[in-house]
Formats: structure tokens, sequence, C-alpha cells
């Protein structure tokens, strides 16, 4: 090692520094870069990123302050198989997460990181997840040897000084988070551009302790830890401790043209549209109407004085799925995206920008796809290679949103009142249904199935069953997951409503019955209404559900038969759907809830 701390800490906290000292003799790192958040430091950590030929910067003059990356093509996507939650019981972990014995995985992990970062810089990286003046915020500090990982968690998160001002206070608990590329270099050996471990990745979390873990993969939910470790994974754990709900979630807020808000959570599992619906722009014949965004992946929720449930979005800025992304599908996302973001896996126009399947009804003559090679439409059509990796991503700050809400930061969060589910189903699921009540609400959750996606290493368009789209994000055992939502119900005085919503289902000939994108504002404002108490609906066997008049229609022409084809409950499907439900739920043994047991009794009875 040069010099082994040659840097002042920022922090005067013992704790802290005693941890790093501890992580520094360990992955024996070059050198130790606090991390203040500063936009000088995130320039230079930029220009150093080109420099090594990770970033390279897109044309300024049309993508001011944006660059692009290309990852391995070994590392592109989240890791779900190498994904573990180390609770010191099996038990805990349950049925749908690996699970290691947490002392057996701290030796494995011991090893692996001895030495991890030589050649490299260790930057101590403190993060807020959620404003920094929220009560429901929490922070961590992030030891990476990735300069990639810092300049996206600045977008991500709150980092650096002010941070570190409230850790030194001393009050609040702080989750470590220790990541490594697992590449260390040897004396004169050159860096890559995207430096990961091919063979061993390892994304570990710790529920009792707290602590996360990653090795191996630079990308994404494997390595911005705040996002899907912390704030999903670790967090379930606290907040079924403390009360409160981590969920997947975006959180959006519709204004009417008398000016109420109502503001809304909705689950999807990952690459089902979250980004879209958070940024949803209302048809014209909604004049008067607007959608806020206050987040587009992952909401915190907790009762408030009021007894409503309050909700913030603990991150800062959208890591969203760039292909399908453009001005027709999601214009605020293209606004939040033309200046200082990042792109990774997108392909590389001429001109110096960033592309993407969608983003433009016709592709550039030639391009660059994302591993740098030579791109044309010809090829793709002969060969059916991508420009885009279908998971390329966009990093690109929350604040740069265009329907960004007003009250986005407030730290007591917006009211919600109302819960929505949905999955990606070709067959089965109507557009819209309103669960009887918060127990079966919860049972609709719990049952909720989708098409899998290129969010993560698996075989894509498989339904999967993904419970409140948390499968690969709850930290802990599924069955007391469940149980804990329905807990919610003893200390929430008003529970908002619950819905299921599928925007996917297709006809025989695999066409989608629904038009999508901004028509969803028509199901949205029956939502809306519904909860306001000023909208009808009709019972069936799966919940209560929308008449063709109780839907607003100006503007789009949607005939009774083809909503009747939307919203068709066909008894076969359920029969099936049902039995896969039950496969499912099988799987969690003892610990499902017996409330949702009898739910499921009721709707074999209704159906
Ligand atoms: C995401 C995901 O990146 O869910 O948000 O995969
Ligand atoms: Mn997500």
């Amino acid at each position: 090692m040069k010099s082994r701390n040659p840097e002042k800490p920022l922090s005067t906290n013992p704790h802290l520094i005693t941890w790093i000292d501890k992580m520094v003799v360990l992955c024996k790192p070059d050198r130790v870069h606090w991390v203040d958040g500063s936009q000088e430091e995130y320039d230079a950590l930029c220009g150093q990123l080109v420099a090594t030929g990770t970033f390279i910067r897109l044309n300024e003059k049309k993508w001011p302050g944006c660059f692009l990356a290309r990852s391995d093509p070994s590392d592109v996507a989240r890791v779900e198989d190498r994904t573990f939650i180390c609770s010191l019981s099996k038990d805990s972990a349950g049925p749908t997460n690996n699970w290691v014995n947490p002392f057996e995985m701290k030796k494995t992990l011991r090893d692996l990181f001895s030495g991890c970062m030589r050649g490299r810089t260790m930057y101590v990286l403190p993060f807020s997840m959620g404003p920094l003046n929220s009560p429901m915020s929490r922070i961590g500090v992030e030891l990476t040897d990735s300069a990639y990982v810092v300049v996206n968690m600045r977008i991500m998160a709150r980092i650096g000084r002010p941070v570190i001002e409230l850790i030194d206070k001393g009050d609040r608990r702080v989750v470590p988070c220790m990541h490594s590329v697992g590449a260390p270099l040897s004396p004169g050996q050159p860096d890559v551009p995207w430096p990961c471990n091919k063979d061993r990745k390892y994304i570990v979390h710790f529920p009792e302790t707290r602590e996360i873990w990653s090795y191996g993969s630079g990308y994404g939910g494997n390595a911005l830890l705040g996002k899907k470790c912390f704030a999903l994974r670790i967090a379930s754990n606290i907040a079924r401790d403390e009360g409160w709900m981590a969920e997947h979630m975006l959180i959006l807020g519709v204004e009417n043209p008398q000016g109420e808000k109502t503001y809304v959570t909705a689950a999807f599992p990952s690459a089902c549209g979250k980004t879209n619906f958070a940024m949803l722009i209302p048809p014209k014949a909604f004049k008067g109407w607007k959608v806020w965004t206050v987040g587009d992946d992952i909401a915190w929720i907790k009762p408030g004085a009021d007894g409503r449930l309050h909700a913030i979005n603990p991150e800062a800025g959208f890591f969203g799925v760039a292909p399908g992304t453009s001005d027709k599908t999601n214009p605020n996302a293209m606004k939040s995206l033309a200046r200082n973001s990042i792109f990774t896996n997108v392909a590389l126009t001429p001109d110096g920008g960033p592309w993407w399947e969608g983003m433009t009804d016709e592709p550039p003559a030639e391009c660059l796809d994302w591993q740098g090679r030579k791109w044309t439409p010809a090829l793709a059509r002969e060969t059916g290679v991508k420009a885009a990796h279908p998971n390329a991503r966009f990093t690109a700050p929350a604040s740069q949103c265009p329907t960004i809400d007003p009250d986005w930061e407030k730290p007591e969060g917006v009211p919600i009142s109302a819960f929505i589910f949905g999955g990606r189903r070709a067959t089965t699921m109507p557009l819209v249904f309103q669960a009887f009540n918060w127990t079966h609400g919860v049972y609709v959750g719990a049952t909720m199935g989708s098409e899998m996606t290129a969010a993560a290493a698996g075989t894509v368009g498989k339904v999967r069953r993904d419970p409140m789209a948390m499968l690969p994000f709850c930290g802990y055992h599924m069955g007391d997951y469940f149980g804990h939502w329905l807990e919610m119900q003893k200390i929430v005085r008003h529970l908002p409503a619950i819905f299921h919503v599928n925007w996917f289902r297709k006809d025989q000939d695999g066409k989608f019955l629904w038009p999508g994108f901004g028509e969803n504002m028509r199901v949205l404002k029956w939502i809306v209404d519904r909860v306001r108490g000023r909208a009808a609906a009709l019972k069936s066997p799966i919940g209560w559900v929308p008449g063709y008049e109780d839907i607003e229609w100006n503007g789009l022409s949607f005939t009774r038969e083809q909503f009747a084809q939307v919203m068709a409950f066909d008894h076969e499907a359920w029969t099936k759907e049902l039995a896969d439900q039950e496969e499912f739920f099988q799987t969690l043994g003892d610990r499902l809830p017996k409330e949702l047991v009898a739910e499921r009794a009721s709707l074999i009875g209704r159906l």
C-alpha cells in the first residue's frame, strides 16, 4: 500500500473511523478518498472515468453533462441467484431467498475482500436514503472501489458532507455497506474500462446486524447499495421491526381541475412501466388534470399523526430502463435524462448521443452498440442483435423531471389514498379491479404474478409469482411479510384502498387490448374517484370493477365490446391461476397467515 489513509477523515465519529480503518486493513486499497459530494469532486471523478475509458463524454451541445458507460457483457443486471439474506436462522430468510449461515458467509466474504481493493481507491461514500431533514430518512456509508458507483450514487441519493454532519451528531444509526468490484490490480497491471469479477458475485445482506456486503459486480442494484440492498432488503427488516413499510412502489399525485390532490403508490415488478406510470401525462381530453411524480421505484411508508399512511421516496434520482423510453412513451423521462445523466449499456450515435430501441421512430443509419461494435438496422434485421442491452439504464436526477411534485422532498412525506398492484399479464387479469377490503387487498398483492423481464437474469416471458413486486427485494420470510401487511391494519386508522391493474392483456393474436401509457389516466381517474367516494363499481367474484359508464372515455374511441374484452372474467383461466397461486402459497408453509388461506377459500367460493 502506498499510503494507508493520507486524506484527513471528514468525520469525527469514532465508530465510523474505526470501521473504516478495519476495512482498509482488510481490503488494502492504495488510497482512501472521503466523498464530499461536491460538484467539483463529481466533475473530477467523471473526468477520471473518461480518462480510464469507463465513460465516454456525450456531445456537450446536445447532451450537456452526460456520459455513456459500457459494462462488461457478464455484468448487465441484478443477479438474484447470487443475492443472499444471511439471517441467523434460515427460516427467517424464508424459501424465496438464498440463505447461507451468516458466520460461514462472513468467512467467505472476509476471504474475498482480503486485498480486493489492491491498486484501487477506496471511496468513503456517506449517503442518506430520503431527504436530509426527514425523520423517515436513513443513513448508510458505502465503502466502494468504484468511481462509477460514486458518481451514480450522487444522482440516486443525498451524499457527502451534509450526511457526515448528521453522522457526527452521533444519534443516527449507520448501515455499513461494503462494495468491491472484485478486481484487484497488481503493480503495473492496466485497468479495464469496466472492472468486475466474472466468476464470483455475492450480494449479501445481514438483516440482524443491518449490514450489506457486495462483491464482484459494478452494475445497478448490485452495486448502488442504497437502492435495492438498503432501501428494500435491509429497510424491509427495519420497517417490520418499527411498524412501517419499505415497498417496491412508485409514488404519484393526481391533481384534478379543482386543485384537489390525491396520492397513490403502485407496485409493479421491475421493468413493467413504473417509471412511465409515475410520469404519466393525461390525455388531452383530461383538461386541468395533472399527474405529479414523487418517486418511480421505492416508497417508504409510515403511519402519520393524522392516522393515514405517509410516503417518502428514499431516492433522489431515477435508474430507469432506457429501451422503450421515448418522447412518445415518456416525454417527462426524456426531459429528465436530457442533461447531467449517465447512460449505461445504450448505443452511441455518430454525433455523440445515446440511442436505444424505441427511442426514435427511425433507428440511426448506424451506431456503436452497447459493446462498442458497429450496429446497423440491416444487421439487426439479419441477426436480431440489439443496439442497446434490454436492461440498459439511465441514471437521471429526479429534480430534472418536469412533473416532479412540489412536495417530493417534504420531510413528513405525502398522504397515500390508494395502493395499486399490477403485473405484466397477457391473460387472466382484467384492466382493473378494487379489493373488497384490506385483507383481500393483501391477498391480491400476495398472489401477484408477472411475466419476467430483462431486469434480472432469468427466463424472459415466463410468469412468476412476484408478491407485491417484492420477491427479489423482501429481506425476510415472505409469509412474515404478508403478516406484517396484515398487522398494518391494526395501527393505521385510515387505510388506503387497494387496486390491481394490468396494462398488458392481449387478444388471441397477441395484440395488446389496452393502449396503455397516457390512457392509463382513465383507470387512474376511476381509482381516485373511488377513494374519494365519487365513482360507482360493480361487484365481481374477484373484486369491485368499473362498468363501461364509470370510465371517462372522452377523447378515446374504445368500444363497449373492447372494454368487455379487456375486463373479461375467464373462469377457466382463473381456475388455473388459483392452482398456480396455491403452488406458491404452499412453499411458504405454516408461515402463510391464516387470513390469506381464508381469503383464498372465499375467492374459490365466489368463483
Ligand atoms: C430496478 C429493478 O432497477 O427493479 O428498479 O430492477
Ligand atoms: Mn425496481
